[in-house]
């Protein structure tokens, strides 16, 4: 990454998944990068979404290496507990709709809460969250997928509401929302076939790229793999 300057540290969490092994890899080759964190639920620490505890105690640890100057947290699920997306109102499940919001809105909202101090307040630095073009509530023509799309909208807003807030006080931070095409992984699998997807170095090469075009501003970004700005 061209804009953290020649010595950034970066935090992958979610580093277990396609696209955060693939940029966790991508920060290991940048001779820019002088250390490389990658954080998820095999690693030591550890750490699960479901538990506020475990991100705490993996902040704590991980702020032995602080200040990082990016953050990119590429967790997330489609399918959860073998229930896959739901198509129509009358599949809609509580618990179901719960445990999307559970993994895609309030884990990652966790993370902001816990891992933004360890960010550097003094140099331009990161925080990119995996969120997902079908989040965008002006570009759903298709509807369905209530769980995934609704969770990922929130999360949006959660990602909007904490760039203002830390503006008053980072104000060289910078939040994005990240839409990485259609990437082959284990949660894309069952969707769409490897031949049509994106390699997952391919998708996070256009992320890097779209990244270091970004200015600090009061507000998130919500961005494609090509640069191109989602609405909201
Ligand atoms: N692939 C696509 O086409 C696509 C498109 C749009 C958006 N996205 C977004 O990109 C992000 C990454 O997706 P991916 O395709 O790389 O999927 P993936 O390979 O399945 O990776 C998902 C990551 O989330 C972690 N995770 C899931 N549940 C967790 C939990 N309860 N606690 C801690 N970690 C948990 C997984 O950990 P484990 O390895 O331990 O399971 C893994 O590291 C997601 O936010 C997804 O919504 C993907």
């Amino acid at each position: 990454m061209k804009s953290l300057g020649k010595q950034y540290k970066a935090l992958v969490i979610g580093s277990s998944g396609a696209i955060g092994s693939a940029f966790f890899t991508a920060f290991k080759n940048d001779p820019n990068c002088s250390l490389v964190a990658g954080l998820s639920r095999t690693t030591q620490p550890s750490f699960s979404l479901e538990s506020e505890i475990s991100i705490s105690d993996s902040a704590h640890l991980l702020a032995l290496n602080a200040p990082f100057q990016l953050i990119v947290d590429a967790t997330g699920a489609l399918i959860i507990d073998g229930q896959g997306p739901e198509k129509q109102l009358a599949k809609l499940d509580p618990i179901q709709l719960s445990r999307a919001f559970q993994i895609n809105t309030i884990g990652p909202a966790l993370l902001i809460k816990h891992f933004v101090p360890l960010l550097d307040t003094d140099n331009r630095a990161i925080y990119a969250k995996l969120s997902a073009r079908v989040g965008s509530i002006s570009d759903n023509k298709k509807g369905g997928w209530y769980g995934y799309r609704s969770s990922k909208a929130a999360l949006n807003m959660i990602l909007q509401s904490a760039a203002i807030e830390c503006s008053r006080t980072h104000p060289n931070l910078i939040f994005a929302a990240l839409q990485p095409g259609t990437v082959a992984s284990k949660l894309s699998a069952k969707f769409v076939s490897p031949e049509h997807c994106l390699p997952a170095d391919e998708a996070v090469e256009g992320l890097m790229n779209a990244l270091d075009s970004l200015v600090a501003k009061c507000g998130a970004y919500f961005i494609d793999y090509q640069g191109q700005a989602i609405e909201w």
